[in-house]
């Protein structure tokens, strides 16, 4: 494009820089960011613009009128470059701004929190139970669920024709010759065998675990439950051994008042076999109006008795250097008792409102 040739009018060149320096210093103001501003002096002050045009013509001036137009021209220039110049800083120094707002974190806005987990109350109960035993000298051990019939029952000295054995009463993973059987442990004395087979004597351990019976749930019974066995072997070991150890529990874990009581029972691996029963700690024994004893004043706790000498023939130990006590208790019955809770499925139920009651 020919350069404008108006400019030999000087009075035009007037007019022309003025309108330019207006237009230019108001779209310079009104720019809102960089690319407006650079836009805006593009339009007034770039190679295609009036001034950018007015320089170009300023060649088919007469030589006299050159000068004074040209100065003119960049006075303008100048003018609006420095306009220019000032808004830049401006708007660097908002956007600044507006990136550190953007950045901020409100520290008054409401946040969320996670619940904070803890111990289901029978993981509580057996790690108390396993306390106790530990402050008494005793090591914790641990063993299979999915265990061989051979440790569950044999030997136990449990008889092959013994009712727990039949798939009625024990979970079979594998229901073949009795001596390869595999199975869900129907309780934690299994442990006991294989841990003797793999240390010599003294052993004192205690062994917590879940335990698995073809059982219908009720009030009482769930087919997944867990519990603590406990086994002592040494030189000397006696009856009132069992019975001083369990009363020292019973008083640790229900109350220093808690008096024991055993009545004669029956179990393939101890002999003599007994039921402990301990005090009620509600009514301190006397049964009346309890409803945590129902009356009885005694609460059946768990199953004991002195190693039967087969046991030890099983695993290797000498049944003539060695005896030794075992118990075995329930640790949903530990806990439903203690906690005076009236049914076994509460802690499968998996509701929190249970489950909050016992912080641990
Ligand atoms: N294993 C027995 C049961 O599950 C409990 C028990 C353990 C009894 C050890 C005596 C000795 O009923």
């Amino acid at each position: 494009m020919e350069p404008t040739s108006n400019l030999t009018d000087s009075m035009d060149l007037a007019e022309t820089l003025q309108k330019v320096r207006v237009d230019a210093l108001a779209a310079i103001a009104a720019a809102v960011d960089l690319e407006a501003l650079d836009a805006g002096l593009a339009a007034a002050v770039g190679r295609e613009s009036p001034i950018g045009l007015a320089r170009r013509g300023l060649g088919t001036l007469p030589q006299e009128e050159r000068k004074d137009a040209g100065r003119r021209i960049n006075e303008v220039a100048a003018e609006i470059e420095s306009a220019a110049s000032a808004r830049r800083i401006e708007l660097r120094e908002q956007q600044r701004t507006a990136a550190i707002e953007a950045d901020a974190i409100d520290v008054t806005v409401d946040y969320r929190t996670l619940p904070t987990g803890r111990l289901h109350v029978i993981q509580q109960v057996i790690d108390e139970v396993c306390d106790i035993f530990i402050g008494l000298g005793y090591h914790i051990a641990e063993g299979p669920e999915a265990e061989l019939g051979w440790y569950n029952f044999d030997a136990l000295n449990t008889p092959p024709d013994h009712p727990g054995r039949l798939e009625s009463d024990t979970m079979y993973l594998d229901y073949g010759r009795p001596e390869d059987d595999l199975l869900l442990r129907a309780h934690t004395s299994p442990i006991q065998a294989r841990y003797m087979e793999d240390h010599d004597p003294p052993v004192y351990i205690v062994a917590p675990g879940r335990a698995y019976r073809n059982d219908t749930i009720d009030a009482s019974h769930l087919p997944v439950f867990h519990q603590i066995e406990g086994l002592a072997v040494d030189e000397s070991i006696e009856f009132s051994d069992l019975k001083g150890t369990l009363a020292e529990f019973a008083r640790q874990f229900f109350g220093s008042d808690t008096r024991v009581r055993m009545r004669p029972h029956y179990f393939p691996f101890t002999e003599p076999s007994a039921e402990l029963d301990v005090s009620c700690f509600n009514c301190e024994g006397t049964g009346s109006a309890c409803r945590v004893c129902k009356g009885v004043g005694w609460l059946e706790m768990l199953g004991c008795g002195m190693v039967d000498p087969n046991v030890f023939a099983a695993v290797g130990y000498d049944p003539d250097q060695v005896t030794g006590f075992a118990f075995g208790m329930g640790v949903e019955r530990l806990a439903m008792v203690r906690h005076g809770i009236d049914s076994i499925r509460h802690f499968v139920d998996n509701d929190v409102r249970f489950l909050e009651q016992f912080p641990g």
